[in-house]
């Protein structure tokens, strides 16, 4: 992994490194003692690497001579509180794609003019909350929904002026390389108008009074690691036009392990920013709708080793798994995983989850040096989809957050306790 004082592979978040005694640092926190603090499993997130990527994300903007690019953070990727007040200081708009995380995203702070609503089954009680706030914009899906929205803004009297912007998604049937269960720009997709039908749903929308619409939305998919989809996608809807909205969507990729490679935060916005410059014109309002790329790497988990079995492998079994990350049962996502205090490790181990199921492995093959109960382990790149999907399987209470920041940890999402598990009951 590496030695002592040097920087870590860059899967870890920003200022990671080995302390004086070999023990990883997050934030300045020593991990073992964030274990022993917070207790595991726990989700670990470094503010400061929040925060860098986010100004990444702007500064690459204006680098590439963008006047007016909005970086929208998909709050699906982690819509834990103190994450969103985060991206809501640093001035992003922020992408709900319910009545929860809008909910979410207003008590984080987030006005309502930087919240923009998505969803491919809007209900009718989601709609009302976006007219009432009267949200940046909604990104309309489908035919339903527009005679949705024409039925409720005649209802309520809305109406010109201060009609609710609105985009269109389309659906520009180009393919990015990842897993198919987070592919969306394909034809055959649940999201958006097909480019066939989308000059009707154009044509329909501009006769409702009180939507005001201002252009396009397209996302491709998720975890890409080529920039080559975002420009044909750009290529694909500037048939559209012309609009003064252009919405690009999220999906970069993130580094899960060493090896790979994603594009920098920099040449993607580049990328994004010439595409639409070229194809969709120059003067338009851009916006972009990053997730995994602004919180994954910022965020590592902490788990504890609970025992170690030698068979035809070895399994380390650890106090958490399938309940805090999904990731790896849903979509096959590789990570890696070290010991916090010996992370140079060589022995091939699988590391299991705790979960009743034979599927509930972590990491398939993690190189780990004489692994044994007590141990406290890390897996990083945890910080998009795992916080945000985390379940209660068996029974087990989701892990608390804590904010690590100069030295100084602060929990910001306390643990469940056995509780909460039966707090919505009735009796
Ligand atoms: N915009 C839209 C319309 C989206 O559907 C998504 C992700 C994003 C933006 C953000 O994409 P990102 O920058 O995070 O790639 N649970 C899966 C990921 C599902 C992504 C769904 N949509 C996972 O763990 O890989």
């Amino acid at each position: 992994m590496a030695t002592v004082g040097s920087t870590l592979s860059h899967v870890y978040p920003l200022g990671s490194r080995l302390n004086e005694h070999g023990v990883l640092e997050l934030g300045g926190c020593d991990a073992l003692e964030l274990a022993r603090e917070f207790g595991t499993p726990a989700y670990i997130v470094v503010e400061d690497d929040l925060r860098a990527r986010a100004q990444a994300f702007v500064q690459a903007g204006r680098s590439a001579g963008h006047q007016d690019l909005a970086v929208v953070y998909a709050s699906k990727a982690c819509a834990c509180a103190a994450v969103l007040e985060v991206f809501a200081e640093e001035g992003l708009w922020c992408d709900i794609a319910s009545g929860g995380e809008l909910a979410l995203a207003l008590r984080a702070g987030f006005p309502p003019e930087r919240l923009l609503l998505h969803g491919n089954a809007k209900s009718e009680s989601e709609l009302r909350a976006a007219l009432h706030h009267r949200l940046g914009l909604i990104v309309i899906d489908n035919f339903d929904e527009i005679d949705r929205l024409r039925r409720l803004l005649a209802e309520e009297g809305h109406g010109a002026p201060g009609a609710q912007p609105v985009l269109l998604r389309a659906t520009p049937d180009v393919r990015g390389e990842t897993h198919e269960k987070i592919s969306t720009g394909q034809a055959l997709s649940k999201f958006g108008f097909g480019m066939d039908e989308i000059a009707t749903a154009i044509q329909r929308v501009r006769e409702v009074p009180g939507l005001d619409l201002q252009g396009i939305h397209a996302h491709v998919g998720s975890q890409l690691l080529d920039l080559a989809p975002f420009r044909r996608a750009a290529l694909a809807l500037s048939t559209l036009g012309p609009f003064p909205v252009w919405d690009l969507g999220g999906g970069l990729g993130v580094a899960y392990t060493s090896e790979q490679r994603p594009p920098a935060i920099e040449d993607y916005v580049t990328a994004v920013v010439e595409a639409a410059r070229e194809h969709l014109g120059p003067h338009t309002r851009l916006l972009i709708e990053p997730g995994r790329s602004l919180t994954a790497n910022a965020g590592v988990t902490l788990y504890t080793v609970e025992s170690v079995k030698r068979n035809v492998s070895t399994w380390v079994a650890v106090d958490g798994g399938m309940s805090d990350n999904l990731r790896p049962m849903l979509y096959d996502a590789r990570y890696e995983a070290h010991l916090v205090d010996r992370p140079d490790g060589s022995h091939p181990c699988i590391l299991a989850g705790k979960h009743c199921e034979s599927g509930d492995v972590i990491v398939r093959e993690a190189l780990l040096d004489d692994p044994r109960a007590g141990d406290v382990l890390v897996t990083p790149v945890t910080g998009a989809y795992g916080h945000a999907m985390a379940n209660n399987y068996n029974g087990v209470p989701r892990s608390p957050v804590v904010f690590c920041k100069d030295g100084h940890a602060r929990l910001v999402q306390r643990r469940e306790t056995f509780e909460d598990l039966t707090h919505r009951d009735v009796r």
